[in-house]
């Protein structure tokens, strides 16, 4: 099938390249013409593991090209997804969708014959019937039907996502834009990957409610570990005994210092704003969204009261910028707002992450950025572990305490054992369990 791809972003970058793997043949189009043209010459503009390699090979064998020219590619599509960005909105929390609904006015305005309009970005409930109403308006010469197909990609795992899914919603009224659809996805269904086939308002729905719901499930197991802590329980062994039972499943219950992303906190926001919008309080995502903001915050206090209860003039090494391992993304990363919030205490900053440090450079200020995890630790007063990065996971414990100024370490993630920090001569303090005292009690940062 013939296949366009509007928005050259991260969830459109991956979709096109992996349309094109399965046989497709796909125009992946962008207004960014710098960004364009970086991708004619094989330069991928975010770092996602696998992505590269689809790309250039798919281009190499011309299942996949990439195109400014807008009204050309989707001429010659059978089908036609719109993958461009809804922002929250300033102010509101609202979904921005004046990408999407510019996009779908340009795509509406350039078709010649039948077509339908595919909307992947994640927009909220009623958006497809409005999409509808207005591609029709523009151009009534043909039928245009849109059709929501939401997507479930994690940043750093996005190809195996999209390759492997749990499952791939489609929400239409139209029967042929279903089977259309499931043609699109042959290669899934001989996998007898469940499809959920429904209306629009379901499928959108759908989205944001297991984003909401995921992003509820990390807040719940963050509240466990503030609990944890002050009880003497250990969150780990709590969410795996939790996880054990086979209704509640052992995913997504790490304890860590809030989410991030350019997806849960955008998406639980204008969840609730839509919510309201429909006369529906939505208390428990509210409270996710609350808690989360302020568990950032909170993260700061920990690492403050680590240091002796002042970071003043002290210089603190963070370990991660990104909002997860694997990806070189920092939106709403809560490293920024520890970073930012240390700075303005008075701390000094060294700073280390394999991917992210493009990203995140304008927002940081005046930091050091190091090499690597030892650079970043030389001579600082103590180290925060704030992305749970591979390469952090095993780092050489005799070397990163004769670098440091003091054994100090405050791990968000988690990733290292308390009696092997303690035995190593650190004074560790972690999510959801107790501090270890590996050193002296009044080294705090003294
Ligand atoms: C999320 C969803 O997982 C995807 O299914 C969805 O398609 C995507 O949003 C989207 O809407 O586009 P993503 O934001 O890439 O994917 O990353 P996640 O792996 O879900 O992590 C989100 C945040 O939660 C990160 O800050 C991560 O550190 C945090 N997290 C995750 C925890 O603190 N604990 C956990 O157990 C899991």
């Amino acid at each position: 099938m013939q296949v366009a791809m509007i928005g050259a972003g991260y969830v459109g970058l991956v979709s096109a390249a992996c349309f094109s793997e399965f046989g497709h043949t796909v125009i992946c189009v962008d207004s960014d013409q710098t960004r364009v043209n970086a991708l004619l010459e094989g330069q991928i503009p975010i770092f996602e593991p696998g992505l590269e390699e689809l790309v250039v090979r798919n281009q190499e064998r011309g299942s996949l090209s990439f195109t400014g020219d807008m009204p050309k590619a989707v001429q010659q599509a059978d089908i036609v997804f719109i993958a461009v960005g809804t922002p929250s909105r300033r102010g509101d929390g609202h979904a921005d969708l004046s990408f999407v609904f510019q996009a779908i006015q340009e795509v509406a305005a350039a078709l010649q014959s039948d077509a339908i309009i595919v909307i992947k970005s994640t927009v909220p409930v009623g958006t497809v019937a409005k999409a509808e109403a207005l591609a029709r308006e523009v151009n009534g010469s043909i039928r245009i039907d849109v059709v929501s197909n939401p997507e479930f990609l994690r940043e750093g795992s996005a190809v195996e996502d999209f390759m492997r899914p749990d499952r791939i919603v489609i929400g239409t009224n139209s029967e042929d834009a279903a089977d259309v659809m499931r043609k699109l996805y042959r290669p899934h269904y001989l996998n007898e990957t469940p499809m959920v086939v429904t209306n629009p308002e379901s499928s959108e729905l759908i989205k944001y409610a297991a984003n909401a719901y995921l992003a509820s499930r990390i807040t719940f197991i963050n509240e466990m570990a503030d609990l944890c802590e002050q009880c003497g329980a250990d969150v780990q062994t709590v969410a795996k005994g939790m996880g054990l039972d086979g209704r509640i499943g052992n995913k997504f219950l790490h304890a860590g210092p809030g989410y991030g992303g350019s997806c849960f906190p955008k998406d639980t926001r204008a969840l609730v704003q839509t919510a309201k919008d429909y006369g529906v309080a939505l208390n428990i995502v509210q409270a996710a969204v609350t808690v989360n903001e302020d568990r950032k915050l909170s993260m700061v206090e920990k690492i403050i009261s680590s240091c002796g209860g002042d970071v003043r003039g002290k210089t603190i090494a963070i370990l991660g910028v990104a909002f997860k391992p694997n990806t070189d993304d920092t939106r709403e990363s809560p490293s920024l707002t520890i970073i930012q919030a240390l700075q303005s205490k008075g701390a000094k900053i060294r700073v280390f992450d394999p991917k992210g440090r493009k990203m995140a450079e304008p927002e940081v200020g005046d930091a050091y950025w190091a090499d690597d995890a030892y650079d970043a630790v030389t001579g600082a007063d103590a180290v925060v572990i704030v992305t749970e990065w591979n390469e952090f996971r095993a780092l050489d414990l005799v070397k990163l305490k004769a670098l440091l100024k003091h054994p100090i370490m405050v791990d968000l993630r988690n990733i290292y054992q308390a009696e092997e920090m303690a035995a190593s001569g650190f004074n560790y303090f972690s999510i959801g369990r107790e501090p270890v005292y590996g050193a002296s009690k009044q080294l705090l940062c003294a």
